[in-house]
């Protein structure tokens, strides 16, 4: 596996290379990533996959500072996975001067996440084309847990006609259901017993759906709040909405997808589940 740190050694890197695909990751790899790996191997020759914390898509509260580096295991974990090209830029080099030229997502970027962390979407959106211009791969990996994130990558990728087609990985969960995140790592042993009750509830909430197609939407978003809040969560969402643009549902047949976010003590988890 090449590991390159700059933008003219990966376009060298690449230059030969006929079928691309491509993963981006923020690092501190887990079972998640290895399955986009895996993933990528059956699309294209070439696997392509890049370790970059990206300033721009964290709020100036948030975790930017104490997010794991973790470059020598997670270049040893892609090396095992059979990945061909690591990029791992410095920030310097992504950014060699202040980023004020941005990608601004369609309007849903504005709803759930975005309502609670403004500026995250247009963040990874930016960096997300412009990682793709370095790369420049055919195919490109993410995974379904980052559900409104995927969204918006096939909109930017469609709208800004990119010649490049999105696939969506199944989210990997650990046995208990919690959904694998870089993030679980922050959690205390008592607070990683208590993770999968956000998983649970999703299920729950499902399950409500699926016996009672007339119940109230609002009524079992806000029976699932009360719920992880009574266990001490602090919840930010719990949405039922149309899996094609994440907007409340009007009327009944729309396929419909539920996405929560909430706090576990410092730790914010996000988790979705297609009904
Ligand atoms: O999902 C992530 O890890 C990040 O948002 C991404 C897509 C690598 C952009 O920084």
């Amino acid at each position: 596996m090449e590991i390159l740190h700059d933008i003219p050694a990966l376009r060298q890197a690449l230059a030969k290379r006929e079928r691309i695909a491509f993963v981006p990751t923020m690092g501190n790899l887990h079972a998640g990533h290895h399955a986009l790996m895996r993933a990528a191997r059956q699309y294209a020759d070439t696997v392509v996959a890049s370790v970059f914390i990206n300033r721009l898509q964290f709020g100036p509260a948030e975790d930017f500072e104490r997010y794991p580096r973790t470059l020598d295991t997670d270049s040893a974990q892609l090396r095992a996975a059979g990945v061909d090209v690591l990029f791992a830029p410095a920030e310097a080099s992504l950014y060699p001067e202040p980023q004020t030229c941005f990608v601004e997502p369609p309007d849903l970027q504005h709803l759930l996440e975005g309502a609670h962390r403004p500026g995250h979407f247009r963040g990874v959106a930016t960096v997300v084309l412009k990682l793709f211009n370095c790369v420049r791969p055919q195919i490109a990996l993410f995974g379904k847990k980052d559900y409104q994130q995927l969204m918006l990558i096939r909109a930017m990728t469609r709208q800004l006609a990119l010649p490049i087609e999105i696939v969506g990985i199944d989210t990997v969960r650990a046995p208990d259901g919690l959904a694998l995140s870089s993030r679980n790592g922050y959690l205390s042993p008592e607070e990683r017993e208590e993770a999968p009750f956000l998983w649970q509830t999703l299920c729950a909430l499902r399950q409500r759906l699926l016996e009672d197609g007339a119940a109230r939407h609002g009524i079992l978003e806000q029976e699932a709040v009360r719920a992880l809040d009574a266990r001490g969560w602090e919840t930010d969402y719990v949405a039922i909405r149309r899996r094609t643009d994440l907007l409340p549902p009007e009327g009944e047949g729309a396929a419909l997808v539920i996405l929560a976010a909430a706090r576990l003590g410092k730790t914010r988890l996000i988790d979705n589940l297609e009904v």
